[in-house]
C-alpha cells in the first residue's frame, strides 16, 4: 500500500511561485500541501543545492554550468526575479535548508536527486550520506512518512544512494519506461516507479501495481486527466496546478 501523500506540489509551489525555492515552498504550504517534490543536484563543492536546471540562465541570471559554484556563491544568487519581481533576491536554497523548512512543516518531501552529467555516483551518495546523517534517528524508527522518498532517472544515483542509506525508499523515474525497468527497479530495491503520465498506458500502470510497487505520476496539470489516473490505481500524483489540484484532491 502506498504510504505516502496522494498529490504533491511538484517544484515546491508548482506554476505559481518560483520553482524550488523556500518562497515556491511557502507557497505550496499556503496551498494546503504538506508534500512537495523538489530537484537537488551538487555543487562544485560538493554541497547539494536545490535547482532543477544543472546549468544558469532560465531561473538562476549567469552563465555556465551550477557545478561550476560553489554553494556559498550559488546561495547569493537569483532565483525568483525570472518567475516575477516581486521574489527578486529569492536565493537558491542549500538542500538542508530546504528539508528544515519541510520538516518544520510537516511537509513530506519526494527528493529528486538529479545529477549532473558525470557526477551521478557522487552525488546520490552524497545527497544520501547527508540525508541519513538528517534524519537517522526517524529512519531508525521506520516511519515511512517522516523520511524522504528518493527518485531519480539516473539508476547510477539511485544504486550510490542504496549504498549508503539502505534505510530510506527510492523510486526509479521513467520516461518512456525501458524494457528492463522491473529489472531495474528490483535491482534498487525501489518501492515505485515514478512515471511521465503521457507516456503512461493502463496496461503499463497495471503492469507496476501487480509487480507490487507504487505508482507515481508526474506532472499532472489536468484535473480530468488527474481523476481517470487515479481511476487506473495510480497511487500518487504531482502537480504544478496546487490551485486546480489541490492537496485533497484524491480525498
Ligand atoms: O519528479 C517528477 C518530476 O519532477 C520529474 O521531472 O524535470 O520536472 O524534474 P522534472
Ligand atoms: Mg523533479
Amino acid at each position: 500500500m502506498w504510504p505516502y501523500p496522494k498529490v504533491v506540489a511538484h517544484r515546491g509551489g508548482g506554476r505559481l511561485a518560483p520553482e524550488n525555492t523556500l518562497a515556491g515552498l511557502r507557497c505550496g504550504l499556503a496551498y494546503g500541501f504538506r508534500a512537495v517534490e523538489f530537484d537537488v543536484m551538487l555543487a562544485r563543492d560538493g554541497v547539494p543545492v536545490v535547482v532543477h536546471d544543472p546549468y544558469l540562465g532560465r531561473t538562476i541570471p549567469g552563465s555556465g554550468n551550477v557545478f561550476d559554484y560553489d554553494a556559498a556563491e550559488l546561495v547569493t544568487m537569483d532565483a525568483g526575479s525570472w518567475f516575477a519581481p516581486r521574489f527578486k533576491g529569492e536565493p537558491v536554497p542549500l538542500y538542508t535548508q530546504f528539508v528544515d523548512a519541510c520538516r518544520a512543516h510537516g511537509a513530506w518531501m519526494n527528493v529528486e536527486i538529479k545529477p549532473a552529467p558525470g557526477v551521478e555516483e557522487e552525488t546520490g551518495r552524497v545527497v544520501a550520506t547527508l540525508t541519513q546523517a538528517m534524519f537517522g534517528l526517524q529512519i531508525a524508527m521506520d516511519d515511512p512518512l517522516q523520511v524522504p522518498l528518493f527518485s531519480s532517472f539516473s539508476t547510477v544515483a539511485l544504486e550510490a544512494a542504496r549504498l549508503a542509506a539502505p534505510g530510506i525508499a527510492r523510486a526509479l523515474l521513467v520516461d518512456d519506461p525501458p524494457e528492463d525497468w522491473l529489472e531495474q527497479a528490483r535491482k534498487l530495491d525501489a518501492v515505485a516507479i515514478h512515471a511521465n503520465h503521457k507516456k503512461l498506458t493502463r496496461p503499463f500502470a497495471r503492469q507496476v501495481r501487480e509487480a507490487g510497487l507504487g505508482l507515481f505520476c508526474y506532472t499532472v496539470n489536468d484535473p480530468v486527466r488527474a481523476r481517470e489516473l487515479l481511476g487506473w490505481g495510480v497511487d500518487a500524483l504531482c502537480t504544478d496546478r496546487i490551485d486546480i489540484i489541490g492537496a485533497d484532491f484524491a480525498g
